[in-house]
């Protein structure tokens, strides 16, 4: 099955896509993970991108295409793609190599985006994703998972949360009707607690 997950940031997405890998057993493709261990490895790509992602702005259409096309060529089955496409020109590149099954729409409201990325906190070494309130790791600032530490994302700044709400609007948002018109947008409310939220993805798909 090939899934993309739209929403907006702190919607839950990268959480929700932990639970559905293991659930349908497909890889879990993140765009905003893989610019992330780009940064962190302070490659060529990592260096083009950090101011952008740090103010909360998009990359580019042609870089961040090329980056799925690539990671998409070596995959068989299927996968979630998280955060991918962003922009109407991002979706109907995709729509050039790639036929989705559905598309994951997160309902949630502002105030729920707002105190969830307030309060998110993200490993260091294999970038898992806690919240002070709603997640909180067995022992405070140390990764569960992996033992890594865990530090505040520099987009999750209430300046740049600001301008990432602003530009799902306008640019992320269209997507909405424009998946809903090929009649394959599935809404998903995404407000109540990570458990209830795997259920409502699992009844959106017949599972
Ligand atoms: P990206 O990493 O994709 O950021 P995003 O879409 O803004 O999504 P987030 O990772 O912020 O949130 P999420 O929905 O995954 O929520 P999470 O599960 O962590 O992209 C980052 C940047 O990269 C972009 O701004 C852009 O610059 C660039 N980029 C990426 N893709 C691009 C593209 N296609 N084109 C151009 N540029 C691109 O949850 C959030 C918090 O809430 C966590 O603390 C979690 O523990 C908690 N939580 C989750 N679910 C629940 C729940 N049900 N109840 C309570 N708490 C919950």
């Amino acid at each position: 099955m090939k899934l993309i997950f739209l929403g907006p940031p702190g919607a839950g997405k990268g959480t929700l896509a932990v639970r559905a890998v293991e659930l349908l057993k497909i890889p879990h493709i993140s765009t905003g993970n893989i610019f992330r261990a780009a940064i962190a490895s302070k490659s060529e790509l990592g260096l083009k991108v950090k101011g952008i992602i740090d103010e909360g702005k998009l990359v580019d259409d042609r870089t961040t295409t090329a980056l799925v096309r690539e990671a998409l060529a070596i995959l068989k089955g299927g996968y979630i793609l998280d955060g991918f496409p962003r922009t109407i020109p991002q979706a109907e590149a995709l729509g050039e190599f790639v036929s989705v099954d559905k598309v994951i729409n997160f309902d949630i409201p502002d105030d729920k985006v707002l105190s969830r990325l307030g309060g998110r906190r993200t490993c260091r070494s294999c970038g898992a994703n806690y919240h002070i309130v709603f997640g909180k790791p067995k022992q405070e600032g140390v990764c569960d998972s992996c033992g890594g530490g865990l530090y505040t994302r520099d987009d999750d700044r209430k300046d740049a949360i600001a301008k990432r709400l602003e530009v799902y609007r306008s640019q992320t948002a269209p997507l909405i009707a424009y998946y809903r018109g090929r009649n394959l947008l599935v809404d998903v409310d995404a407000s109540p607690s990570v458990d209830e939220v795997v259920a409502n993805f699992k009844t959106a798909l017949g599972l």
